[in-house]
């Protein structure tokens, strides 16, 4: 009789299992923000709609590409956050879904404009303004001039002493790499990121990890997008920002619903969410020091201010094409990673 009734019991506990798991709402989520807001936000969206997610942080560039080779058999529902040049490229290479969210009257007009330019396949959620950081205490030890300007970065005396990420993998690094061609045009540009090689001890695979680095003393300079020096800085550590004086670019930090969403539903909700001002808000409580683009949303003080920095007119619609996106991280590969050091 006691065997009956544990057997019993346990065969309805396994029942109940199965059924609580096959109702339990679930979303994968791919991320390409820096990791803490990620799991921030993952774990926010589950706290405000008991849906469970399942998040996982890889670079924009890592990301489109995981996109792109799970296209036959999707494994994400949305990606959100990263440069928004891969989430162009996912939505010309039909990768993603077109969505209206309804969010869309609280939205400033450049997220807007990125949905315009994908056949509302993404959505603009964040932006900020590339510069580099460097280590102040590291800069003196080593007897180093202030850069201030692009170009400053190419002088010999800071060999070995400037990181980036790769522009494969990375959407910051690819954001520097497509900034120099619109700032200097092709030819000077290339040169400029084959200078700038001589002088970089280490390529990361995220466009943070840089100025972490610098941070902690483990290189001088960091190009990053500003948010992140600035996110370093007010941490404690000895980090200056830096615009360039040439002027910089900028990225729109992009969410996209993956094509063939498993959780389409979930999908939806999520994206609608991450477009509140609530949502947005979360970004200060880890040092993100983005603008958000719902209008109602918070920026820090901490911020850049985007206007007061000489921004080049970024042509999203052109480095966030495919053929375009391609042909420079193949043009940077050959001509320019080969490069001896
Ligand atoms: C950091 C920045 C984001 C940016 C992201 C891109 O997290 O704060 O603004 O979108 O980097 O990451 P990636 O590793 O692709 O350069």
């Amino acid at each position: 009789m006691n065997t009956f009734r544990y057997t019993l019991g346990v065969s309805l506990l396994a029942i109940a299992a199965s059924a609580g798991a096959a109702s339990a709402a679930k979303l994968t989520l791919y991320c390409s923000a820096q990791e803490d807001w990620c799991q921030l936000m993952a774990r926010s969206f589950e706290e405000a709609t008991g849906i469970d997610v399942n998040m996982t942080r890889k670079s924009s560039g890592e990301t489109f590409a995981q996109v792109k080779a799970e296209a036959s058999n999707p494994k994400g529902d949305v990606w959100w956050g990263g440069t928004g040049d891969p989430h162009l490229q996912a939505a010309e290479e039909d990768l993603t879904d077109p969505y209206i969210s309804p969010m869309r009257s609280e939205l400033q007009d450049w997220s807007i404009s990125q949905a315009a330019s994908a056949g509302d396949k993404t959505i603009g959620i964040y932006s900020g303004a590339l510069g580099y950081g460097y280590n102040t205490d590291l800069l003196a030890a080593n007897n180093l001039p202030e850069p201030a300007c692009w170009k400053d970065l190419l002088k010999p005396e800071y060999k070995g002493h400037v990181q980036m990420a790769n522009p494969n993998s990375s959407g910051t690094a690819y954001t520097t790499l497509a900034t120099m061609v619109q700032l200097f045009g092709e030819d000077e540009g290339f040169e400029f990121m084959k200078g700038l090689h001589a002088n970089i001890n280490q390529y990361t695979k995220s466009g943070s990890a840089p100025i972490k680095a610098a941070g902690r003393g483990e290189t001088t300079i960091g190009i990053v997008f500003m948010h992140d020096a600035v996110a370093q800085a007010v941490s404690g550590f000895p980090i200056k920002v830096v615009a360039p004086c040439e002027g910089t670019g900028y990225e729109i930090g992009s969410m996209s619903i993956i094509k063939g969403a498993r959780n389409l539903e979930e999908a939806h909700k999520f994206y609608d969410w991450a477009l509140s001002a609530d949502a947005q808000n979360l970004a200060l409580q880890v040092k993100a020091f983005q603008v958000p683009s719902n209008v109602n949303a918070e920026t820090s003080p901490s911020a850049p201010d985007l206007s007061s920095i000489k921004l080049i007119d970024y042509d999203f619609k052109l480095y966030g094409s495919s053929d375009e996106r391609k042909r420079l991280l193949q043009k940077w590969d050959e001509e320019v990673s080969t490069l001896p050091q």
